[in-house]
């Protein structure tokens, strides 16, 4: 064991929706000093899955104000470390543990009466619930709002426990969810937020120049574009917080090395028609997405975020399998119809064929 991580047992595993779950920790006491945390912090994990030491960092969503350390894991496709603790781990099981570490906060100040806001998506609500339940024990006069994008209200990461804190705080804290897959009444709360959608947040429920910090954690695109409005508002740089959490660049890095062996040495003959032309090439297979290694190859092809949420590079595959990385933009009845992000897809066989023009 590296003289970083300490053995801890796991104290429980609760469900928080069906593919993902809250890991909480038994502190020996000779621990607790070292372990002590700032909201928003998150804890690094090891475990030895079939023989390989697997790393992986997760936030902490407890509170430090309740001395518990517990964090929330999504399981994610091609996930070793995820699926291992959605799948296996067990109340007893032992995990080695770095002490918490990160800057996603800023300090409590139970005098000030701050007006907060957060934008979380996904597992990204796992350190904003802490920050937010920090601040609102530690701040009996601050308030905050929270903006939370989920695909639909199944899977809304730590629900019961953002609706107990909301039944606690009730003037001081607000939800509002945005789900884009499932349809919801009021229009504004359909899909990602977008900068429209941004402009209504901060002419109708949030004034901005009463706001003093924001956080937001989400996949990168989710980051840049909140980020980007909210500095082009004029918004001061150091009251924005910001926590990349599952940015596809990540997604990407993960299921290469993770499927490193599975596709070691098979190449992949990709052939792309686009504006009524073809181009063909060949790359290793699960090693760059389809967008990037046509570019790579000359191809002069529509995108622009690079990040699975504008559809730009979207693409029909006519042969062939790739595996999807992200996708924040493509709706069901299109990914059955066999379109791609092909900024997200990477080629994991013989043969793949994707049409643009389709
Ligand atoms: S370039 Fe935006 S989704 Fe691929």
């Amino acid at each position: 064991m590296s003289a970083h991580f300490c053995s801890l047992k796991v104290k429980a595993i609760e469900n928080t929706t069906d593919d993902s779950v809250v890991v909480s920790f038994d502190m020996p006491s000779e621990h607790v000093d070292s372990f002590q945390f700032t909201q928003g912090q998150y804890l690094t994990l090891k475990a030895n899955i079939e023989g390989e030491d697997v790393q992986r960092s997760y936030s902490l969503c407890s509170s430090p104000l309740d001395q518990e350390w517990k964090v929330a894991i999504k399981k994610v496709p091609f996930g070793k470390f995820s699926t291992y603790a959605n799948d296996t781990l067990t109340p007893g099981s032992v995990l080695d543990v770095m002490p918490p570490n990160g800057k996603f906060f800023v300090d409590v100040n139970p005098d000030m009466k701050r007006n907060y806001i957060a934008f979380a998506a996904g597992s990204g609500i796992t350190p904003i619930l802490s920050i937010i339940k920090t601040h609102l024990e530690s701040e009996p006069k601050s308030s905050f709002k929270l903006f939370y994008t989920n695909k639909n209200s199944s899977s809304i990461m730590l629900k019961e426990e953002l609706e107990g804190l909301k039944n606690r705080f009730m003037d001081r804290f607000e939800i509002f969810y945005f789900l884009t897959k499932e349809k919801r009444n009021i229009e504004l709360f359909n899909g990602r937020l977008t900068e429209d959608k941004l402009e209504i947040i901060f002419k109708t429920i949030a004034d901005l120049k009463e706001i003093d910090h924001h956080f937001i954690c989400g996949p990168e695109s989710m980051i840049f574009t909140i980020r980007d409005f909210l500095l082009e508002k004029g918004v001061g740089k150091n009251t924005l917080h910001f926590e990349l959490f599952t940015s596809s660049s990540d997604a990407k890095k993960v299921f290469i090395e993770e499927s490193k062996e599975q596709f070691e040495g098979k190449t992949s003959h990709i052939t792309v028609i686009e504006g009524g032309k073809t181009l063909e090439f060949e790359i290793p297979q699960a090693s760059e997405n389809i967008l990037d290694a046509a570019l790579n190859n000359s191809a002069d092809l529509p995108f622009a975020c690079k990040g699975g949420v504008c559809c730009t590079c979207k693409a029909k595959l006519l042969d062939g399998e790739v595996n999807q990385l992200v996708n924040y933009g493509l709706e069901e009845d299109e990914l059955e119809a066999g379109y791609i992000l092909t900024c997200q897809a990477i080629p994991i066989s013989d043969k793949i064929v994707v049409d643009y023009d389709a």
